[in-house]
């Protein structure tokens, strides 16, 4: 169904709350990666653009709610954001009963999440957070899976209630990978788990060509085929799924297992790398990354692929010489005319790494929102978005 975009809105004079995902990683109170960040500027610079009075709410971690603490304060994304937009953007610590603002001007409103109601997606909160602006823009695709009060509650209260441009983009660059794609479909999942990402992997074998499975995941599956995993990170419960998942019924995506593994004696940023067959792995070795051979087989179906969604790395990447796989893989995937889509913290950081920015077609800025888009999950402040959206047609 579809929904108001920012773009159809008059802003002139107009005072717009805009919720980002800014939700950045931090070490020592220094941004590490403000790709989030960069995300929303073109958001914001179009609102102020238009003659917005323009108010900039997020979350930032994971905080205690009701007690704001001063490492989950969103002072260093204020620094930054008026660095980018060349404006002062000052944070405001106390906002909810009202923020003083003009047109041209641009604040920051202090982490969402320091208000008590916010994760409940309290009514009372929900009805101040609208009482504060004309417009409400959700443009945080990285949050929209989250019933809160900052993403859906005040999209329902506001006087007016549409999507931005940065989520708008998401949902079309997801819509054009799983809606009718480019065959080959390919979809690599990394990360540590099959548990935690069942649902997309089922999803995926569901509509994918080939699933390239990586880390702590492939491990579960090498087991599942049989092998000697040693130490490595794999889930015992979880072998008969990954049997079932790759069991390559009609249908279903294939599923191709390494042929061979880097290891190692321990997890350490010194641990002595070792390219071992998939066949010949110890009882007292990890299987840190996947081996040459196989790097070279995944980037071949990388490289004819049609359409390539990527949510996690291929092995230990932090460690330099368990990052080989992860390199080739994103490599590949910068080389290849596909088109291609990549999601999720590690991944994100993987592509920093590897400085393939430029070549891969969308970097979205979701995480978990990304995970549920792919699984055919409908987003929660998007659904909230269609509803009001429904609703201004019916009063026409
Ligand atoms: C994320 O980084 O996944 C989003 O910003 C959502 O954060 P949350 O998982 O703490 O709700
Ligand atoms: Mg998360």
């Amino acid at each position: 169904m579809p929904v108001i975009d920012m773009r159809d809105v008059d802003l002139a004079g107009k005072r717009v709350l805009i919720r980002e995902d800014l939700n950045v990683p931090l070490a020592a109170g220094q941004i590490t990666s403000d790709s989030r960040i960069r995300s929303a500027v073109p958001t914001i610079r179009a609102a102020l653009d238009a003659g917005a009075a323009v108010m900039v709410m997020s979350h930032l971690g994971r905080p205690e709610e009701g007690q704001p603490a001063a490492e989950f304060s969103l002072a260093p994304v204020a620094s930054r954001l008026s660095e980018l937009l060349r404006i002062d953007v000052p944070l405001v610590a106390d906002w909810i009963g009202g923020v003083d603002i003009e047109p041209g001007q641009a604040c920051l409103l202090e982490n969402v999440r320091f208000l008590a109601g916010e994760k409940a997606c309290d009514e009372g909160l929900s009805q101040r957070m609208a009482a504060l602006c004309d417009v409400f823009v959700m443009d945080a695709f990285g949050t929209a899976h989250r019933v809160q009060a900052s993403t859906c509650g005040v999209a329902k209260y506001a006087p007016l209630a549409c999507a931005g441009p940065l989520l708008s983009g998401e949902l079309e660059a997801l819509a054009k990978a799983l809606d009718d794609p480019r065959r080959p479909l390919v979809a690599i999942v990394g990360g540590s788990k099959v548990s935690t990402k069942l649902t997309v992997l089922g999803a995926l074998a569901e509509v994918v060509d080939q699933l390239i499975v990586g880390g702590g995941i492939a491990n579960t599956f090498i087991a599942a085929a049989g092998h000697e995993v040693g130490k490595s990170l794999y889930e015992v419960e979880m072998l008969d799924i990954a049997r079932e998942l790759a069991g390559n019924d009609t249908g279903r995506a294939e599923i191709p297992l390494p042929v061979d593994v880097v290891v190692a004696s321990a997890f350490s940023a010194d641990a002595v790398a070792t390219t071992r067959a998939i066949t010949d792995v110890a009882d007292d070795e990890l299987i840190l990354d996947i081996g040459p051979q196989t790097a070279r087989c995944f980037a071949d179906i990388i490289e004819t692929a049609g359409t390539v969604i990527w949510n996690g790395p291929v092995g230990v990447f932090e460690f330099d010489q368990f990052g080989e796989g992860t390199k080739v893989l994103a490599e590949a995937i910068a080389a290849s005319s596909a088109f291609s889509i990549a999601g999720g913290g590690d991944t994100l950081a993987a592509i920093d790494k590897y400085g393939v920015e430029d070549d891969i077609s969308y970097i979205s800025t979701g995480g978990g929102a990304f995970l549920e888009f792919v699984e055919g999950k409908k987003l929660p402040a998007v659904a909230v978005l269609e509803n009001r959206a429904a609703s201004v047609r019916e009063a026409l």
